[in-house]
């Protein structure tokens, strides 16, 4: 079972990631959570390459470099998991592909399939939570109104998140259009929901749609 966490950065998604960990672990359920880009040696060095603000890279290598991380993490680590019949949870996948590298930095959509297709090995997600927040909220949420133009000019925020608001809006809209596109994969929430109303979401969905998890149930 492969089920995935997506959103913009500041959208919530490692605490809700966290509580349903917790949660499983509970249930004795087996569970492994990863994030991308990283999970293994080389692809946690990739990460660092990605992240690190220094860095200016092109969105072709961008591109590439998130595949080669995501390619040795799927095929090191969350094939092997899945067939010992693991939960994995992973912190973004192909999806944040789509919406950061295609309808971000604007990258050919088929062109961008075909190499997904290659560094995912195929593998799909069998369901996608998507924590949807306007890219202004999400900046305020990850650095209070007061110390965000510090953070900014302190150097505090990554490569990524210095791509600037407009681009950010642009991701957002791209995942509205991936979610148009598959809307039985995902369930979409208001990022900006009580932590624990989100969590009671998502421990429901997971019961309807999955038989495994059907007894699962929120304290
Ligand atoms: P991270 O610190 O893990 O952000 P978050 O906590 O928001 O998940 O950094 C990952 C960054 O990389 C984030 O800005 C999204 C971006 N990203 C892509 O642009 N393309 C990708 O394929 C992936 C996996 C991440």
């Amino acid at each position: 079972m492969l089920i995935t966490f997506e959103g913009i950065d500041g959208a919530g998604k490692s605490t809700q990631i966290r509580k349903l960990q917790k949660l499983l672990a509970e249930k004795q359920c087996e569970t492994i959570v990863l994030r991308e880009p990283g999970g293994t040696e080389i692809a946690e060095k990739i990460r660092q390459i990605l992240l690190e603000s220094r860095h200016d890279i092109t969105p072709v290598g961008e591109l590439l470099l998130f595949s080669a991380s995501r390619a040795e993490l799927v095929q090191q680590v969350i094939l092997p998991a899945i067939a010992e019949g693991k939960t994995v949870i992973l912190d973004r996948f192909f999806d944040s592909t789509t919406a950061y590298q295609g309808y971000g930095r604007g990258l050919d959509a088929e062109m961008l399939q075909s190499i997904i297709r290659l560094s995912t090995f195929s593998l799909h997600p069998d369901i996608t939570f998507y924590l949807d927040i306007s890219p202004e909220n999400a900046m305020l949420r990850k650095f209070s109104e007061k110390s965000l133009p510090l953070a900014l000019e302190e150097n505090e925020l990554d490569r990524m998140e210095r791509s600037g608001s407009d681009f950010y809006q642009r991701v957002r809209k791209g995942y509205h259009r991936i979610i148009e596109g598959e809307k039985n994969r995902f369930v979409v929430l208001d990022a900006l929901d009580n932590p624990e109303k989100l969590h009671k979401e998502i421990v429901a969905s997971l019961g309807e749609r999955f038989p495994a998890f059907s007894g699962l149930r929120t304290p």
